[in-house]
């Protein structure tokens, strides 16, 4: 099976993480958000891989160029302008003959995308979507489900009354290629909006696929950082995704110098060439990309720093992302004494005065 990712959105609710990095190569555990993806549909033998592209598609195909390097094949199509969930899939029709995955770019699971299939095949319906229970369904699709796990009722962020049950659109979705006849050509049309309830309206049957796999969106920071969390601690699926690290212990790379007088606690990883100098304390769970520095006495902890980051003397760094460019070599500089604290996010080209406390909840960007 072939299968779509949709990677075209602007990921505004990550910003300022998003502002120069789109949403599907933002690092976790140091690697592009969107490798785990790739490697999530590849175990599944998905290798004929379309990506549905708009916002900053430049860093995405950089990366994986034709996808030989990651065992699959690689087709990029970019919107001159945001199609919607449905308008992009519509792009990629004349590749798609036969029942294929639909998957939003920003939502990494151990969903058994085999199962799934499975269940498709029994039932035949125009789409199977996956489901995973929330604790909040009001920020994402509600789905309703009758006994047979037959949709219902669609609705996309429903008001707190209108919710029904917590089970929600997980973003994965088994399609049948008719369903692109109903997407109109160069429009912006909604899967969420315009296909499903116009799909059930007309009693077309759409069946589901409920898991209590691991699930995330890493549409906010503070879901960003949680990931980090549950991969380092093992929570996760970490081991979904074969990637070594995770699951509570220290990883320092190559090239990494760290001070005999240093304390690094775990669950921790440090990128290549980082310097940890004497009295400093990384404590996990906790990411350095890499070059990053942490000078004297200064702690981190339950942070994730990208690359080439530097940490002043005595600085305290805590629950919080510092977000250094792609585009900005020299990444970001946390001046000493200063004490960054939950959730808040500095982004790329920041310039903090020493001693600047940020606590918590703020986004700092510099003009
Ligand atoms: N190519 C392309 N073009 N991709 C797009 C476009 C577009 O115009 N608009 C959004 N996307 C991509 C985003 O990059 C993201 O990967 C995915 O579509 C979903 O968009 P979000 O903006 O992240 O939507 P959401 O999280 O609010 O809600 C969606 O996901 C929830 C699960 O995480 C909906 O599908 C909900 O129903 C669902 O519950
Ligand atoms: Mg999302």
């Amino acid at each position: 099976m072939k299968a779509v990712i949709l990677v075209g959105g602007k990921g505004t609710r990550l910003y300022p993480i998003t502002c120069d990095t789109p949403k599907a190569m933002v690092p976790i555990l140091n690697k592009p958000f969107l490798e785990y993806q790739i490697r999530y549909l590849k175990k599944y033998g998905v290798e004929d891989i379309i990506l549905a592209m708009g916002y900053l598609p430049e860093p995405i195909q950089n990366y994986f160029g034709d996808g030989s390097e990651f065992g699959v094949h690689i087709v990029y199509l970019v919107e001159e302008r945001p199609m919607g969930t449905a308008g992009a899939v519509k792009n990629a029709e004349t590749l798609l003959d036969e029942p294929f995955f639909a998957l939003n770019g920003d939502v990494l699971t151990g969903i058994d995308l085999a199962g799934m299939v499975k269940r498709h095949r029994e039932i035949r319906p125009r789409a199977t979507i996956a489901l995973t229970p929330v604790e909040d369904p009001t920020i994402y699709g509600v789905v309703e489900t009758d006994a047979n796990g037959m949709v219902k009722r669609f609705v996309e962020k429903p008001s707190s009354q209108e919710v029904t049950t917590n089970m929600i659109n997980a973003g994965i979705y088994i399609l049948e290629p008719e369903i692109l006849t109903r997407i109109p050509k160069s429009t912006f049309f909604m899967f969420e909006h315009d296909i499903f309830p116009s799909l059930l309206e007309e009693d077309e049957p759409i069946s589901s696929y409920p898991s209590d796999a691991y699930w995330i969106d890493i549409g906010t920071p503070e879901k960003y950082l949680r990931l980090h969390h549950d991969l380092l601690l093992g929570e996760g699926q970490s081991s979904l995704y074969s990637q070594g690290e995770g699951s509570r212990h220290i990883r320092i790379e190559s090239g990494s110098k760290i001070h005999p007088e240093a304390r690094i606690e775990e669950p921790v990883l440090i990128g290549r060439d980082c310097i940890i100098a004497k009295g400093a304390c990384v404590k996990g769970p906790a990411v350095l990309g890499v070059r990053c520095e942490v000078a004297e006495g200064a702690v981190v902890e339950g942070a994730v720093i990208w690359h080439d980051s530097k940490v002043g003397k005595a600085a305290l760094l805590k629950n919080c992302i510092v977000a250094s460019s792609s585009c900005i070599e020299d990444g970001c500089y946390i001046p000493s004494g200063c004490v960054v604290g939950d959730n808040v996010v500095i982004g790329e080209g920041s310039r903090l005065a020493p001693q600047t406390r940020i606590w918590p909840d703020n986004y700092f960007k510099a003009a």
